[in-house]
């Protein structure tokens, strides 16, 4: 770091401090600079604004995503403490290389394709919800809000949607467990298993093509090349880490705010379009995905601050989609609230290629919810992440309902 005076502000995303009381935490840094420094993991900045945060992402020239040595400097990727993973595409490249991955990547993504996923996903919905519509007790996260986004990310991936439970507790653990605890090395190890696998898968799809993402990557060039098997599963393991918990981490925050809210499930199951920005104020407002890092290329300015060549930064999402400068009421829940130009998705290039897919599955999930158990009640054993640095998310949240009957149908 070469500023000298930087804002110091006590800022660690990953501390059960931050998981307590992250819209404090962000406000009161907010209040004192619009970006700080903070000395939690060897020393980081950490955007506190909207406009600090839009302007950051929107420049990946400055702010670079990449990992590995690239003009004679370290990049260290997009977490904070960086990870010993693979290097993740495309999420850590820069662009214009990012487009071509992007484009690559796109028609898995499209409205057409989102569309064909639809009845799956509701199949997914109804199976699940037939598994406890007879007891009267659900939770959430683990009857639903898990199941759900990870059988249909496998689905697009073109990986077996039953293998479901292996690939949630993996991203699960991940996600929800600091680095260096037994917790983390464990889902490194199930997550390195799981991308050793996805090389068989990559040679049984150049012999035997399918209609999945990982035919489609195995098929395609960037710039006249065909995609390394490195590249494709490098793909693979960030679809994979995008799709499985962070939908799940939205889904439980909804049912817990209903849970508290039950005045707005009726209009919600009722009209779509509340139900549509509904699901956009969630995103906003608990910002499933807290923040991502990018490493500085050159001295530059960020909101007044001097930040130094090789500084790394924290674009912190979550902060500014609490930006009073930037939403009214921006610690309250407005289900109509409009505009919404929330940064839960992300912002700049590398915005979030799976946000129609979340969307989708919310709908069908709430709307399934509020059809066949309308009058939930939360119920005792609620239990959320003491660590939401990366995904905002609960490990369980029980409810009770009048019990139903099972639909039927196969998952
Ligand atoms: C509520 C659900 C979701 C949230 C909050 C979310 C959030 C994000 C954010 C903030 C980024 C930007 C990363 C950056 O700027 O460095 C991102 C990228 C990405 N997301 Fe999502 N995501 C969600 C769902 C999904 C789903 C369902 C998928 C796939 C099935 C997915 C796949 C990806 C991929 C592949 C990227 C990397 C894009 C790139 O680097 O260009 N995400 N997501």
């Amino acid at each position: 770091m070469t500023a000298t005076d930087p804002p110091v502000f006590e800022f660690d995303h990953l501390s059960p401090q931050y998981a307590a009381e992250p819209m404090a935490v962000n406000r009161a840094m907010r209040e004192q600079c619009p970006v700080v420094w903070t000395e939690a993991h060897s020393g980081f900045w950490v955007t506190a604004t909207y406009a600090e945060t839009f302007a950051a992402g929107r420049d990946p020239a400055t702010y670079s995503s990449k990992k590995g040595r690239h003009a004679g400097l370290d990049h260290t990727g997009v977490v904070i403490p960086a990870l010993p993973s693979m290097h993740l595409l495309p999420v850590e490249v820069d662009p214009p290389e990012l487009r071509a991955y992007r484009k690559v990547m796109n028609p898995a993504f499209s409205p057409q394709a989102v569309a064909r996923l639809l009845p799956d996903v509701e199949r997914f919905t109804t199976w699940c919800v037939d598994q406890v519509i007879a007891s009267g007790a659900i939770d959430f996260v683990d009857d639903l809000a898990t199941p759900v986004p990870a059988m249909t990310t496998l689905l697009i991936v073109g990986l077996p949607p039953e293998d479901w439970p292996q690939h949630a507790k993996a991203f699960h653990g991940l996600v929800s467990h600091v680095p260096g605890t037994p917790g983390h090395d464990e889902a490194i190890t199930a997550i390195a298993a799981i991308d050793r696998s996805v090389f068989d898968e990559i040679a049984d799809r150049r012999a035997h093509p399918r209609d999945d993402l990982l035919t489609m990557l195995t098929q395609a060039d960037i710039d006249g090349r065909p995609l390394t098997d490195e590249e494709v599963a490098a793909i693979v393991a960030t679809t994979l880490g995008g799709g499985v918990d962070t939908t799940t981490a939205l889904l439980a925050n909804a049912f817990s705010y209903l849970g508290e809210h039950p005045e707005h499930r009726d209009r919600i199951a009722e009209d779509d379009a509340y139900l549509n920005s509904f699901c956009e104020e969630m995103l906003r407002y608990y910002s499933p995905v807290q923040g991502f890092a990018r490493t500085v290329t050159e001295d530059t300015d960020l909101g007044g601050c001097p930040l130094g060549r090789g500084d790394r930064i924290f674009l912190n999402w979550s902060a500014a989609n609490h930006d009073p400068a930037e939403f009214a009421r921006p610690e309250e829940v407005v289900p109509d609230r409009s505009p919404n130009r929330h940064a839960a998705f992300g912002i700049g290039p590398h915005r979030c290629i799976g946000a129609p897919v979340a969307r989708a599955e919310f709908g069908i999930v709430v709307r399934e919810v509020l059809r066949r158990m309308p009058d939930y009640t939360l119920a005792p054993g609620a239990e959320h992440y003491t660590n939401i640095g990366t995904v905002n998310g609960w490990h369980h949240l029980p409810a009770r309902f009048t019990p139903g009957s099972p639909v039927g149908g196969a998952a």
